[in-house]
């Protein structure tokens, strides 16, 4: 008997090409890394932290987090042809400069714009949701 499966059929990626959502998740990623970069100068150099949140969610949510998913992408590029990797795309991407945004915002004396850091982390939550299974989905 044919074992019941309530997921959508797999689609299969080109073999050999790089999938775009992964050169997208790297080439975002590698300008988050140099804006990060640039905050972590600036805040040294001038000795004042008060946005060490932002610089270290830049670095990790953006840097290092889109360079693994985009790598990940690279390596198993199944995952990386689902709608599941196109909505992880797309709130990753939407999320993380509204959380990042509203979160030097704050922390520059702008109490209003916590909501925003609440609406940019949930997006960008969902997106990592979405990547954990499409990545699952492959595995
Ligand atoms: C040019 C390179 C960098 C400079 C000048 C720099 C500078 C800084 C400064 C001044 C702080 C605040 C320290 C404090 O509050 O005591 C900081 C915190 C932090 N940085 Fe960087 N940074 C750099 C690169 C990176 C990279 C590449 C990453 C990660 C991939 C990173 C992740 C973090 C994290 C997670 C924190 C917060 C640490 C904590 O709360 O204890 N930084 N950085
Ligand atoms: C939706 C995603 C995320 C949300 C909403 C979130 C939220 C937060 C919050 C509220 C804090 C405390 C900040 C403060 O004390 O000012 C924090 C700190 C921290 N988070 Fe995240 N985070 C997320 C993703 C990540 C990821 C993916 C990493 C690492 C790969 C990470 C690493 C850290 C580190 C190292 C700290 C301590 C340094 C700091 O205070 O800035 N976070 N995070």
């Amino acid at each position: 008997m044919a074992a019941i499966s309530f997921d959508p059929p797999l689609r299969r990626a080109r073999p050999g090409a790089l999938p775009w959502v992964a050169r997208l998740q790297l080439g975002a990623a590698l300008l988050w890394m140099l804006a990060g970069l640039a905050l972590g100068l600036a805040m040294a150099a001038s000795g004042d932290f008060a946005l060490r949140s932002v610089h270290s969610h830049v670095q990790l949510l953006g840097w290092v987090t889109l360079c693994l998913t985009g790598l990940t992408y690279a390596v198993l590029p199944d995952a990386a042809v689902s709608m599941l990797a196109r909505w992880h795309v797309a709130l990753h991407n939407i999320g993380l400069p509204v959380m990042v945004t509203a979160l030097a915002a704050h922390h520059s004396g702008l109490p209003a714009a916590e909501p925003f850091i609440a609406l940019g982390s949930i997006l960008a939550f969902g997106g990592l949701v979405a990547f954990a299974l499409a990545v699952r989905r492959v595995l």
